[in-house]
C-alpha cells in the first residue's frame, strides 16, 4: 500500500528520496510528498499522482523523509498527501497504515484546542506527539505515549525541527526496514528498495520506537526498555529495478519464470527425494494433521486453491480453502491438529496476518509459502517454503504465483509419497516438473502470436475463462489478471457450472477463453466449448492438443502449448499463457500495466 522512504546523513539529497519513492511506487500510490530538514527549516513538497511528478529540486539537508500515499480515509488530493505537520509546525510526519480510533483521538485533540486541515486519520499523529511533548515528555516518551494512545497498524517516520539531525520512527504492524550504508542510514517500507550503497538492513519488530542518527540507531520498546537491532546482509540482485530489453516489469517478470523456476527447484530434488529444508522439523506433524486449511488473497488464494486440491488428491490429507479476509472472521472447527497453509508473495498482506493470529489463537500451526524472507508473515509462521521467485515489482503477480503453485506441488508429492500416492506417479511428477522451465520457454516463444490474438479481442467488454478441475482455479486466476490490468470484466468458471447460469450471457460479443487439457476428461470440456459455440460465443482455446489433433470448428483462435501429462504442471503452463494474454489485452487497451488503477502491490490494510 503506502510506501515510506527516509534518510539521515551529513547531506541527504532531496533527489535520493524522490528516487526511493519512485522505486516504492509499485506498492501503490495516488499522491506523494517529501520533507527535508535544511538550514532554513523544514521544506515540504507534495504532488497528486506518481512520485515522478514531484518537482526536481537541488535541495539537501541532514534528514529527509518521503511517502507515497494509497488513499484509504480521504480522497487522493494534494492536501491529503503526506507529510503532515503538527499545529506548531515543528513535526513533519509520514505514515503507512490505519489509525482506527482517529475520530476519537481527533475529538480529544480538538478539545485541547488543536485544529485540523485534512480529513485523514494520519493528521492526529503529529498533533498527538506535540500534545505529549507539551505535557513535558521528552521525544521518546511522547512517541511511546502516542503509540499507546492510538489503535490500528502503523509505520511512522517523522522529523522534528528541534532535532534536525535525527529521524524518528514508530512501528506497530506496518512493515519498516532500517538499512545502513557507510555514511548514511535509510528507512524503507521494504528491504528491496534500498539504494545500492545499503549493505546491511534490519526488519523492525512491532511496538518499537527508534531514534535514527547518521551513526547510531537507538531502539526501545513501548515501556522504554532499550533494545539492540540485529542487521543482516542485503542480498538483492542489482537488476531488480532494471527493465533491460523489456517494456514493463510485468513482461520482465513473466519472462523471468524460466530462471526462477530453476532456482525454486535447485537442490530440492535429490536422489528421487523432495527436500524442503524449511520443513524438516514439522513435516511429520503436518503429514499427520486432521485437516489443512489453505489461504491467501487474490492470486495467492488462487494458487492456494491449486495447492489444496493437490494436497488432497496427491497428499491424501483433508483440505479446505478460504480467502484470508473471510477465514479470519469464520468460526471453523480448528484445533491443534489443524495446519494452516498461508500463501503470500509480499509476506505483508494484512488479511493474511489477521488470519494467522486468529488461527494460532485456536491452536492451529502455520506453514508459510512466502517469497519475502523476514517479512511479517514469514516471522509468524512455524515453518515454511521459500518460493525463491525474486522481487516482483509489477502489481500483477506472475512469477510468484507460478512458484507458489510449484512449492505446494513439491509439498503435496512429498507428503503423498508417505501417504500412499503411487511411486510411479511420484517419479513421473519428478521428471516432469524438471521440464517445467522448458515448457515455460515454449510459451514465451509464442508471445507475438498471443499479442496478435489479443489485438482482435481488445474491445471485448466481458470475458469468460473456463476450465475444469484444477483448470477451474487457473481460469479464476486468468480472469483476475485480465480484470486487474486490462479492466475488462472477466469471470473464471468451472466448465461444468456454465449451464447452471452463466450460459445465459453467452452471445457473439463475449470472449471465451477455454482451457482444455487433453489428459483430463477432454470430452467434458469440449462439450462445454460446444455449448458456447452453439450460442455464437467467440473462443480462444488454450490446450496441449496440437492443431492436427483438434477440430478447428471448436475455436476461433488456438494457442497450443507443450506439456507433459501431469495435470497440475499443465495447469501452471496454461496459466503463463493467461499471463501473456492479460498483459497484451491490457497493452492493446493502453493501460498502465505495471501500476493498474486502484490497486497496490502490498495490501497492508484490511
Ligand atoms: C495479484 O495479481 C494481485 N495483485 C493480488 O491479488 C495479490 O496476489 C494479493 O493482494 C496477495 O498479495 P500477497 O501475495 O503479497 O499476499
Amino acid at each position: 500500500m503506502c510506501g515510506i522512504f527516509g534518510s539521515v546523513a551529513n547531506s541527504v539529497e532531496y533527489s535520493t528520496i524522490k528516487q526511493g519513492l519512485k522505486n516504492l511506487a509499485y506498492r501503490g500510490y495516488d499522491s506523494a510528498g517529501i520533507a527535508v530538514a535544511t538550514n532554513n527549516g523544514v521544506m515540504i513538497e507534495r504532488t497528486e499522482g506518481h512520485p515522478k511528478f514531484l518537482p526536481d529540486l537541488d535541495l539537501r539537508g541532514t534528514v529527509a523523509i518521503g511517502h507515497n500515499r494509497w488513499a484509504t480515509h480521504s480522497p487522493p488530493t494534494k492536501d491529503n498527501s503526506h507529510p503532515y505537520t503538527s499545529n506548531d509546525n515543528k513535526i513533519s510526519l509520514v505514515h503507512n497504515g490505519i489509525i482506527e480510533n482517529y475520530t476519537e483521538v481527533r475529538r480529544f485533540l480538538e478539545e485541547k484546542g488543536f485544529t485540523f486541515y485534512s480529513q485523514t486519520d494520519t493528521e492526529v499523529l503529529p498533533n498527538l506527539i506535540q500534545f505529549y511533548l507539551s505535557r513535558g515528555d521528552d521525544l521518546q516518551a511522547a512517541m511511546r505515549h502516542t503509540a499507546k494512545h492510538v489503535e490500528g497498524a502503523f509505520g511512522v517516520i517523522f522529523i522534528h525541527a528541534d532535532y534536525p539531525n535525527q529521524m524518528n520512527l514508530m512501528k506497530l504492524g506496518s512493515p519498516m526496514y532500517v538499512g545502513r550504508a557507510d555514511d548514511a542510514v535509510y528507512v524503507c517500507s521494504d528491504a528491496y528498495s534500498f539504494p545500492e550503497e545499503v549493505k546491511t538492513f534490519s526488519s523492525i519488530d512491532d511496538s518499537k520506537i527508534l531514534i535514527i542518527r547518521k551513526d547510531s540507531v537507538d531502539v526501545q520498546d513501548l515501556n522504554g526498555t532499550k533494545l539492540t537491532l540485529i542487521f543482516e546482509e542485503k542480498n538483492v540482485s542489482a537488476d531488480t529495478y532494471c527493465l533491460g530489453k523489456h517494456e514493463h516489469y510485468m513482461q520482465k517478470e513473466i519472462h523471468e519464470q524460466f530462471d526462477y523456476v530453476v532456482s525454486a527447484l535447485a537442490g530440492r530434488i535429490r536422489d528421487a527425494e523432495i527436500k524442503l529444508g524449511g520443513l524438516e522439523d514439522c513435516v511429520e506433524s503436518f503429514a499427520q494433521s486432521k485437516q489443512i486449511i489453505f489461504t491467501g488473497c487474490g492470486s495467492a488464494h488462487n494458487a492456494a486453491l491449486v495447492g489444496s486440491l493437490a494436497m488432497e488428491e496427491v497428499g491424501r490429507l483433508m483440505c479446505r480453502q478460504m480467502p484470508a479476509g473471510e477465514l479470519k472472521y469464520t468460526d471453523l472447527l480448528v484445533d491443534d491438529k489443524t495446519w494452516l497453509v498461508t500463501v503470500s508473495q509480499s509476506g505483508e498482506t494484512a488479511d493474511v496476518i489477521g488470519c494467522i493470529k486468529n488461527m494460532k489463537n485456536k491452536g492451529a500451526k502455520v506453514l508459510g509459502v512466502v517469497n519475502t524472507p523476514n517479512s511479517t508473515i514469514y516471522q509468524m509462521t512455524d515453518c515454511g517454503i521459500h518460493i525463491r521467485a525474486g522481487k516482483e515489482v509489477s502489481v500483477a503477480s506472475t512469477k510468484a504465483v507460478t512458484n507458489q503453485m510449484l512449492a505446494m506441488l513439491l509439498l503435496a508429492y512429498k507428503i503423498g509419497l508417505e501417504n500412499g500416492c503411487s511411486y510411479r506417479d511420484y517419479k513421473d511428477f519428478l521428471s516432469e516438473v524438471q521440464k517445467l522451465p522448458y515448457f515455460i520457454n515454449r510459451v514465451i516463444a509464442q508471445e507475438e502470436k498471443i499479442k496478435d490474438i489479443c489485438g482482435h479481442y481488445k474491445d471485448s467488454k466481458t470475458a469468460f475463462v473456463i476450465g475444469r478441475n484444477v483448470l477451474e482455479f487457473i481460469a479464476k486466476e486468468i480472469a483476475l489478471k485480465v480484470k486487474e490490468i486490462s479492466y475488462i470484466h472477466a469471470e473464471g468458471y468451472s466448465g461444468s457450472e456454465l449451464k447452471h447460469g452463466p450460459l445465459a450471457l453467452i452471445d457473439d460479443k463475449i470472449l471465451n477463453v477455454c482451457l482444455l487439457d487433453k489428459n483430463f476428461y477432454p470430452e467434458k470440456t469440449i462439450s462445454n466449448i460446444e455449448e458456447i459455440r452453439a450460442r455464437g460465443g467467440k473462443v480462444i482455446l488454450i490446450t496441449n492438443y496440437t492443431k492436427h489433433e483438434i477440430e478447428n470448428k471448436i475455436y476461433d483462435r488456438l494457442i497450443s502449448v507443450e506439456t507433459g501429462s501431469n495435470k497440475y504442471i499443465t495447469a501452471m503452463v496454461f496459466n503463463i499463457v493467461g499471463q501473456l494474454l492479460s498483459y497484451h489485452l491490457a497493452l492493446h487497451n493502453g493501460r498502465d500495466v505495471d501500476l493498474p488503477r486502484n490497486l497496490a502491490k502490498s495490501v497492508t490494510v484490511e
